[in-house]
């Protein structure tokens, strides 16, 4: 299939290419590039790119293509609380405009990349996907909205899919450490401390980028009765886990390094426990398979071997932080569109 992946410079993007290329695709990217310099270890190969703001994207961009995979997004809460107005144009608005444009020029399957966290607080019971959604921050907002607008669009010639993934954990080139999993490990590499600002409560349902990328590629190729106007999530009931056990693992992984429940910033509203048995139901043969010990043992490898330091963590592997950077150089205008290089610093 002729597939274009928007936000294929993204963490999850990087690690979900290749497996789309081993399969045999032929795969495109499309993608502002706010990202596309913060690697860690050694430069993947990127596919060919087209170097467009999502909010910019034509019908000619989409010509040609069997499907587009939709990641492209501010990707999670500290960014949406930055700025909502700009969450909801690009994760709500723009994502709508794509998927209204891809179904104008032929593109026949729709795969969008949403979150568990459409269901904010979930208490203890697991929630499947026809839960009531109670996204409690404009990141979640945006995701149901898409949900919403793009399943209007499904119809014979046009399915859209919608991958509710859990929080995703492990190595990718272009790392993350602002997600749980990678952000403990990384603490406990560079500093001893497995530190858990919240009470350690919460649960979080947790799910390795390679599995996301196997959820999508086999959505991609699956059956159009079983995936069409479907959403599903993303991961396995063996990694819903609170923070506090989450943390133990981690302490576990990282040689010399102990947990610190510090508690400061209380209980966390956002706390839901997910079923999983849908996707494997849906998509023959799915099952995601990284356990959270191995993911942060791969880790706690990976960050020692490639020698990360405490600036990149907290600095561009970290998204807040490299978006503010970005626009204090006059890379990025208020509205986070990337500028061209005669107007930076002026
Ligand atoms: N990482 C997770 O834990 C997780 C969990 C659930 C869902 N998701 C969703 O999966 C998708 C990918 O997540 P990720 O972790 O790779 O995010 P990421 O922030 O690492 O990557 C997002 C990519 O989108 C690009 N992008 C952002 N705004 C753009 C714009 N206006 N135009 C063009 N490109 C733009 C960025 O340059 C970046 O390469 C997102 O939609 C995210 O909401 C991620």
């Amino acid at each position: 299939m002729r597939v274009l992946v928007t936000g294929h410079q993204g963490y999850l993007g990087t690690v979900m290419v290749p497996v789309l290329r081993a399969a045999g695709h032929d795969v495109v990217g499309l993608d502002s590039g706010l990202f596309a310099d913060c690697l860690l270890g050694p430069a993947p190969v990127d596919p060919p790119t087209l170097e467009v703001d999502v909010r910019d994207v034509t019908t000619e961009h989409l010509t040609g293509f069997d499907a587009v995979i939709h990641l492209a997004a501010l990707s999670n809460d500290p960014l949406g609380a930055l700025a909502p107005q700009i969450t909801y144009d690009i994760n709500h608005h723009a994502s709508v405009r794509l998927a209204r444009l891809a179904k104008d020029a032929g593109v026949r399957r729709f795969l969008y990349a949403s979150t568990c966290s459409v269901y904010g607080s979930g208490g203890a019971d697991l929630v499947t996907e026809r839960a009531p959604l109670r996204p409690l921050t404009p990141y979640a907002e945006s995701k149901v909205r898409v949900e919403d607008d793009v399943a209007a669009m499904a119809d014979s010639g046009f399915s859209p899919c919608f991958l509710r993934n859990a929080t995703a954990f492990g190595f990718s080139p272009r790392l993350r450490a602002d997600i749980v999993l990678n952000n403990l490990v990384g603490l406990a590499v560079l500093t001893g401390e497995v530190r858990v600002l919240s009470d350690g409560t919460p649960w979080r349902p947790l799910v390795h980028a390679r599995d996301i990328a196997a959820a999508f590629a086999q959505a991609l190729v699956a059956p159009t009765d079983r995936i069409h106007c479907a959403a599903f999530n993303v991961g396995t009931e063996l990694n819903n886990l609170t923070v506090a056990e989450i943390a133990a693992t981690v302490a576990d992984a990282v040689p010399g390094a102990a947990v610190v429940i510090t508690g400061e910033y209380g209980a966390d509203a956002r706390s839901y426990r997910v079923d999983f048995s849908a996707i494997r139901a849906a998509l023959d043969g799915y099952e995601a398979r990284w356990s959270v010990a191995d993911g942060a043992a791969e880790l706690c490898r990976r960050y020692t071997r490639w020698g990360l330091t405490e600036s990149d963590f907290t600095g561009r592997f970290t998204r807040l932080a490299r978006l503010e950077t970005l626009q204090a150089a006059g890379a990025l205008d208020d509205t986070l569109r990337t500028q061209p290089i005669g107007v930076r610093n002026g």
